[in-house]
């Protein structure tokens, strides 16, 4: 055995763990970050040693990243064999080196790594100092012995793996190297060393490991209150400020010691369990509006800067977030000063996921089998690791009174070595945070934690729990709504269940960014991409509700509707407005409303609100009653704060129907062999009989089809109609009916009174047709085509990803306007952040780059698209305008193999279905499956004039 497989012996002179701060005062932060002499080998290697040959490297950072090895990514298998504790053999190893001054030999010195995957030998000046594992932990080594004045040579030599790797088999990108910051810290001697602050009952209380001045601050820098050479003091803050993530508070204190001095902030807040299960916040019911956030940057891994993760923080704000899950391991500490600052409510993860055990015998199915007692949750000799992670979380950031939760890890099972971790958090004084372990709930012993949480759970699952009198801990779902590719759509569905029960307290869409590894050409890739992966899980790391540079999508404005917190319902002329807010009353914000009719601006008024958090009041809208309108007519209404739109709702309102001149004669009609020539003023149209279906349409002297259009029903899969074929065989189906290989058959047509009929079918290639139809199409005099589609899906046909008209168009016809839900992407299911309203587009803006190319850009509940001087008019169809065919869409794997064709590609479609979140979550919800039999599509299409 190695020493880094020994169990037993995870760390040698790593210092206990203390609460995170950064000395100020006398005492000097020395921070290491930079570039770095750096020697990679394939083995591990014995240091010290003579290492000739050196190249430089910045740290932090990943060395898969700069070219040491290729990235791999899997999520559940390990990349290695599972015959724990011991790792290949041939274990890489990076040795860093770098020197480092010391102006003059006082105190005492620290070498802290805030990160380092696997495990790391430190020396300094060639003596060594000790050993540490846990990549997302920090690490302390007591340094003073080996200092000397002047320059110094400080060494670390890092492990690919090492037994603490199979307690970190995180779904994400396996990396390796010194990946967070890592600083020398020169102290005082006898200076402090822990600090456990806590502020509760209008007092704030600070206990040291040794005496000290404290003195304490609010948050405009104004003295409360001082106690001098103490190691416990109790300073009174009368009429405390509560902290809240709406509004956070912070509070200073202040501790010298001969001339060192350490500020750690703190905050008034109480976490407690109502008993209707809901969590109060200050007794305030509140719900978590969460997010799982990885660290995990576009360029670099798992390096994130503190100017990134607070640009995450700040984006979360603008998408109504109220909550970050730390999966699944605790994050760099300065993420957790920020949620302090900025307001969040943290479930704080500690390092542990072991799911590879579920993968450790071939021809076992995925199962939780923690009965085998093979899993380390349940071995004693895991015991103490298991436990010491916890601990290493937990004092390091129990001052951050943003963590409401305690998180044992993910997936690993449930064991013994759980409970020992949980007991060890419940013996904590002063400590009010609740425990979270889902592998407690999945193994049936959902008394073990304080919530009950069970990831991605299908609806009805939360609303029978809700129901359940049984069942008293509130239900947090630390992971739903998976938000992989096009999506998520059902964030929505899960929020209306979330708040119509006090028994469930929210939970976390998974996750927050897309993860990928740059290839030169700057194209994102994924698993599989790299030579030399041996396991890989494809695009599953693509799965963040924003993409890697963090733009958004239609997804991360659902989820921030889906968690909006102003709620609307329209009476006549009386607006009903809920403020969903739990500490911020409406009147902090900007409310506007507009009247809308056929996208034209009619009203528009800003009014001061005044709704108390969860109150609803009634205010007078002011809606001309003589509304006439051709398309409809709404009230839309949103809350900012001048910049950000927080909240946006919208009602359909009564208005006269336009009159429409619309001529009523037919056009001309002419037979020629199996060509019908349609013409009346300004237009010629050719209809083959042969294909049932327009050939030329020419208005104005100019030809608008590329193409006939044909009837069909594939849509380029995206990642969550991809993965129901792994989980629930529908894909398959889908394939089965080789929808993406449909044959177009026409078994008569005929013309009669202006009038062409066609009968016909499409089927995919070897099965019987999935569609039959009766097509009838009128023209008139004045261009106008009526169309009407109706027809029979066969039985035995699932659902159907889409169904309607496919049509090109010259490339110059790019551009277009639209009455109908936009102007993001709409969906049947994800279309809460779009709204009914006249827009303008292109077939280029309507582009969405998800890292695999998949289905995007449809317009849902549409009533006019006009395009290419041609009019689409009908009740509520869906559209899509692309510069691509969904055949390349469909084919490529990454953004860089898409290739246009040089046309304007439309679809006209009776329906789309729905998005979901089925790449992780449960199945898309039946409303939102095309699963109708009979069909009966009609629109129009008349020339732009
Ligand atoms: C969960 C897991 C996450 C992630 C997700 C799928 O099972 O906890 O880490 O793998 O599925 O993206
Ligand atoms: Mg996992």
């Amino acid at each position: 055995m190695r020493s880094y497989e020994n169990l037993t012996k995870t760390s040698e002179n790593r210092l206990p763990q203390r609460a995170y701060y950064i000395p100020g005062g006398r005492s000097q932060y020395n921070l290491l970050n930079g570039d770095w002499k750096f020697a990679y080998f394939k083995r591990d290697i014995d240091v010290p040693e003579k290492i000739c040959e050196w190249d430089t490297i910045k740290v932090p950072s990943c060395w898969q990243i700069l070219g040491y090895e290729n990235p791999n990514y899997t999520n559940i298998n390990y990349p290695y064999p599972c015959d724990p504790p011991f790792v290949p053999d041939d274990n890489p190893c990076g040795v860093y080196e770098r020197e480092f001054d010391v102006k003059e030999k006082w105190g005492r010195f620290y070498f802290v790594l805030e990160g380092v995957s696997s495990c790391a030998y430190v020396y300094v000046n060639d003596n060594y100092v000790g050993f540490t594992q846990g990549s997302h932990l920090q690490a302390e080594f007591d340094i003073t012995d080996f200092v000397t004045a002047g320059k110094n040579t400080i060494r670390v030599k890092v492990l690919k793996w090492c037994c603490g790797s199979y307690l970190e088999d995180q779904d994400c990108f396996r990396f390796n190297g010194i990946f967070r910051d890592c600083y020398i810290l020169q102290r005082p001697e006898g200076h402090i060393v822990d600090a456990v602050v806590n502020a509760k009952d209008n007092k704030v209380t600070v206990k040291l490991t040794a005496n000290a001045d404290v003195s304490l601050y609010d948050a405009e820098g104004k003295l409360l209150g001082e106690v001098k050479d103490t190691a416990n003091a109790e300073i009174a803050v009368e009429n405390p400020i509560l902290w809240n993530a709406e509004k956070p508070y912070l509070y200073t204190v202040k501790i010298e010691r001969d001339g060192e001095e350490i500020k750690i902030n703190t905050a008034f807040r109480t976490i407690a369990i109502s008993d209707k299960s809901e969590l109060l916040i200050n007794g305030v019911p509140v719900k978590l509006l969460g997010v799982n956030h990885h660290d995990t940057s576009k360029y670099n891994g798992w390096c994130q800067t503190n100017e990134e993760l607070r640009y995450d923080l700040e984006l979360m704000k603008k998408l109504n977030i109220n909550c970050v899950r730390t999966s699944h391991y605790p994050p760099t500490p300065a993420f957790l000063d920020m949620c302090d600052e900025m307001g969040f409510y943290v479930v704080l993860e500690t390092d542990i996921e072991t799911h590879g055990f579920i993968r450790r015998y071939a021809a076992v199915d995925y199962a939780y089998d923690v009965e085998s007692g093979e899993w380390p949750c349940a071995q004693a000799e895991w015991r103490e690791e298991f436990v010491e992670r916890m601990k290493r979380a937990v004092l390091r950031d129990r001052n951050h009174q943003s963590i409401i939760m305690w998180s044992t890890g993910n997936e690993s099972g449930h064991g013994e070595n759980h409970m020992a971790m949980i007991d060890w958090v419940r013996t904590l004084e002063d400590d009010d945070r609740l425990v979270h372990c889902e592998d407690a709930t999945r193994k049936g012993e959902w008394d073990h934690a304080d919530v009950y949480s069970w990831m991605y759970p299908a609806f009805d699952q939360i609303e029978n729990y809700a129901k359940d009198e049984n069942m008293k801990l509130p239900y947090f779902m630390c992971e739903y709504s998976h938000a992989m590719g096009n999506g998520p759509g059902d964030v929505w569905d899960y929020s209306e269940i979330v708040n119509s029960s006090p028994k469930l307290i929210g939970g976390c869409v998974w996750e927050w960014a897309d993860h990928v590894a740059l290839d030169e050409k700057g194209v994102q890739k994924y698993g599989g991409d790299f030579e030399g992966e041996l396991t890989y899980d494809n695009n599953f790391c693509c799965d963040g509700m924003v993409f890697a540079d963090r733009t958004l999508k239609s997804g991360s404005l659902e989820v921030a509707a889906a968690y909006q917190p102003m709620f609307t319902e329209l009476c006549g002329n009386t607006l009903k407005v809920t403020n969903r807010y739990d500490f911020t009353n409406l009147s902090e914000r900007e409310f506007t409303y507009t009247v809308e009719c056929d996208g034209e601006e009619v009203v528009r008024e800003t009014l001061a609100l005044s709704v108390a958090p969860h109150a609803t009041e009634e205010i007078a809208l002011n809606i001309p009653a003589d509304l006439v309108s051709r398309y409809g007519a709404f009230v839309n209404c949103t809350l900012s704060d001048g910049d950000n739109i927080f909240a946006r709702t919208q009602h359909e309102i009564p208005a006269a129907p336009k009159a429409i001149q619309k001529a009523d004669q037919k056009a001309d009609f002419a037979e020629e062999g199996t060509d019908i020539i349609i013409t009346g003023e300004g237009f010629r149209y050719v209809f083959s009989k042969h294909y049932g279906a327009f050939e030329s349409i020419v208005t104005d002297g100019v030809e608008r089809l590329c193409d006939k259009p044909v009837i069909t029903a594939w849509r380029a899969v995206t990642d969550n109609d991809a993965r129901m074929k792994e989980r629930w065989g529908f894909y398959d189906i889908w394939q089965g009916e080789n929808l993406d290989r449909s044959f177009s058959k026409v078994y008569d047509c005929t013309l009669e009174d202006g009038v062409i009929t066609v009968n016909g079918a499409i089927s995919g290639v070897s099965h019987a047709p999935f569609f039959k139809y009766t097509m009838k199409i009128s023209v008139f005099a004045d261009g106008r085509i009526e169309n009407s589609l109706e027809g029979k899906i066969r039985d035995n046909v699932v659902w159907l990803p889409r169904l309607g008209f496919e049509l090109t168009l010259p490339e110059d016809s790019s551009e277009f306007k639209y009455f109908g839900c936009g102007p993001y992407e709409s969906y049947c299911d994800m279309h809460h952040a779009s709204y009914i309203g006249m827009f303008e587009s292109d077939a280029q803006k309507e582009y969405v780059n998800y890292v695999r190319p998949q289905e995007h850009g449809n317009h849902w509940n549409t009533k006019m698209l006009s395009i290419g001087g041609l009019v689409f008019e009908g009740e509520g169809f869906e559209f899509n305008v692309s510069k691509y065919s969904t055949a390349a869409i469909h084919k490529a794997n990454h953004t860089d193999e898409l290739v246009a064709d040089g046309k304007t590609h439309v679809r006209i479609d009776y329906k789309v279905s729905g998005i979901g979140s089925a790449s992780c979550g449960p199945n898309l919800k039946e409303e939102y499956q095309l699963a109708e039999k009979d069909i009966n599509f009609s629109f129009i299409v008349r020339p732009e004039k």
